[in-house]
């Protein structure tokens, strides 16, 4: 491929999704837009980029964001954070009174296995009709999939206890459905962190989890800042194992002892 093929395509990918494609990631492009250069008649990556360069190439420049996202996920992912939420989703119940709704964003949710985890956290808390997880995917096809809630065999042995598998899941066709009771608490959207988030509402913990180490530091300081302006002032969020608000954000401070959860840093009353 010609460093100017890629230098189109990371500068493209790059624009609408923030994600930082390093030349050290040249290889992954055959790969992932291999079936969409088949599907489009399009000869080599050459061909696609200028395909790219031209104009009204809105659908193409979609599509090739999508396939080159990492949508790596699985049910409780690094089990710590589902182990902190089931402390902290009673104190914000308590918070909110009687009855009082709880919100909860998964940015980034790829195939819903996260924001399906949260809600068998609230289901065993006796929370699950207080909850609302909103699960939002740059990717289409993902979020379509997030919606479906069918999963694989080897999806669900990712992570998942057995006895949330017998609990909330039932066989279909070699794979297995999750339960309309833990699918009416969760809603997915098509959304792209870089935009505007705040029809979205505000929310009392934020998962944004093992997507913002795609990013440059600005455009993760920009997301940051966009999610501390959604979460409740007593609320939490937690980030992947790899990331941090440390160097980024001085919206956010660390939970002592807590690894990956992050509290909103009080607002400093004006002066005058
Ligand atoms: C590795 S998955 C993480 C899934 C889940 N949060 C987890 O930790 O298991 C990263 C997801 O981020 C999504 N993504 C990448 N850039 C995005 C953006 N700018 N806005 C919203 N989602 C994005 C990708 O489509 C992908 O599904």
């Amino acid at each position: 491929m010609s460093g100017v093929a890629f230098d189109t395509i990371a500068a493209l990918v790059r624009a609408r999704a923030g994600i930082v494609l390093g030349a050290d990631k040249a290889y992954m492009l055959d790969t992932r837009l291999g079936p969409l250069l088949r599907e489009k008649g399009l000869a080599d990556l050459e061909a696609l980029a200028a395909r790219l360069r031209l104009p009204g190439a809105e659908a193409l420049a979609a599509a090739v964001t999508e396939a080159l996202t990492t949508n790596e996920s699985f049910f409780f992912r690094d089990g710590k954070p589902f182990e902190h939420l089931r402390r902290a989703l009673p104190r914000l119940a308590a918070a909110r009174g009687p009855g009082g709704r709880l919100r909860v964003l998964s940015a980034a949710c790829s195939t819903g296995q996260e924001a399906y985890s949260i809600a068998m956290v609230a289901e065993q808390l006796g929370l699950l009709q207080r909850l609302e997880v909103i699960g939002t995917d740059l990717s289409q096809e993902v979020v379509r999939r997030a919606r479906e809630g069918i999963y694989s065999q080897f999806e669900v042995q990712r992570g998942l206890p057995v006895q949330m598998l017998v609990k909330h899941f039932r066989q279909e066709a070699g794979q297995w459905r999750i339960s309309q009771a833990l699918r009416s608490a969760v809603r997915f959207e098509a959304g792209n962190l870089l935009a505007d988030l705040r029809h979205l509402g505000s929310f009392d913990v934020v998962f944004c989890r093992n997507v913002l180490i795609y990013f440059d530091a600005p455009t993760k300081t920009r997301v940051l800042s966009a999610l501390a302006d959604r979460l409740a002032p007593d609320g939490v969020l937690y980030l992947g194992g790899a990331e941090t608000v440390l160097g980024l954000s001085d919206r956010f401070m660390i939970v002592e002892g807590e690894r990956g959860v992050y509290a909103p840093a009080p607002k400093l009353a004006l002066a005058g």
